[in-house]
């Protein structure tokens, strides 16, 4: 059984970031900088802001954090985007969700230029990432790394079953697409679940490849899952635990323990694909500056 190691990939990643990103300011004297926006003061969110600026500054990239208060207009937050959108030095624009209620997402995502979109929300980006033109666009970040862990860890795909259980438009849905495209050989055959899915363990026990990413601890349980299945949990759930100084602790949407025995792959929470979303929002960012330095290359 094999635990994939999201720390150690995504570590893989940085350090090649940063070669590349050094070997830029040595002939261009210019450097990627990401800009990221958060408004109010969401614990969780300001944690992983705080750990993508310091990322930035891991591989040499410039960071700009953006902190605006719980009841910043959404005319005032448009008006920031659009400050950005037109700043040079600025290749990545993240606005971190979630948003005060009275800020209509929608609006801040259409808000940001396709160009600028690392996080890979605009219509325009998901529209060619659904068309198959993974060149073309820029990646949600989470299906991205897992993408990026399967291939690393030579997890064959093609025509394999892959069960992706959620719906969201940030994991569950650009996933499916992913898994689906014959580009980049994922070339799965996909079923998605979701809460009104009526037979669930029955289409999970179907599947070669299991994704899981509805934030329901422990979902997922041994009876669910196909000897030799690899699983993906990308659950990053809260459970009460007495014995720690928080008082809780992290645990994913997979049942761990029961789950890795009868596995052939499995990513741990933490450590499997959390790290990996950082990792690929700064690919994405330094992917900006290429193609605004006129290049197109590729790392
Ligand atoms: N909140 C939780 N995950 C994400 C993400 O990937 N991007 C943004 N913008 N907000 C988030």
């Amino acid at each position: 059984m094999t635990i994939i190691d999201g720390k150690k990939i995504s570590s893989d990643i940085k350090q090649e970031l940063k070669n590349s990103v050094e070997a830029c300011r040595q002939k261009v004297n210019a450097v990627p900088g990401l800009a990221v926006i958060i408004v109010g003061e969401d614990p969780a969110s300001q944690v992983y802001v705080r750990n993508k600026a310091k990322s930035c500054k891991e591989i040499g990239m410039n960071s700009k954090v953006i902190e605006l208060p719980a009841e910043t207009s959404q005319e005032e937050l448009l008006s920031r985007i659009e400050s950005l959108n037109n700043d040079p030095e600025v290749h990545g624009i993240l606005v971190q969700q979630p948003l005060p209620s009275h800020i209509d997402e929608y609006a801040v995502t259409m808000a940001i230029s396709p160009a600028k979109d690392v996080d890979g929300f605009h219509p325009e980006n998901v529209g060619q990432m659904v068309l198959g033109n993974l060149d073309n666009c820029y990646i949600s970040c989470t299906p991205y790394g897992i993408l990026e862990l399967l291939a690393r860890y030579n997890i064959e795909t093609k025509g394999k079953h892959c069960v992706v259980i959620g719906r969201s438009n940030i994991v569950g849905k650009p996933m499916a697409n992913l898994m689906l495209q014959k580009l980049r050989e994922t070339n799965c055959t996909v079923t998605v679940c979701h809460s009104a899915t009526q037979n669930m363990p029955e289409l999970t026990r179907q599947a070669d490849i299991l994704i899981a990413a509805i934030g329901r601890a422990h979902l997922i349980t041994k009876e669910m899952v196909k000897p030799g299945a690899v699983i993906i949990d990308v659950g990053m759930n809260r459970i009460e635990d007495a014995s720690r100084k928080s008082g809780y602790r992290l645990v994913g949407d997979v049942d761990y323990e029961p789950v890795s025995k009868i596995a052939s792959a499995i990513t741990p929470v933490p450590g499997g694909v959390g790290p990996m979303t950082i990792a690929m929002l700064l690919k994405n960012t330094f992917q900006s500056f290429m193609q605004a330095q006129g290049s197109a290359d590729s790392l």
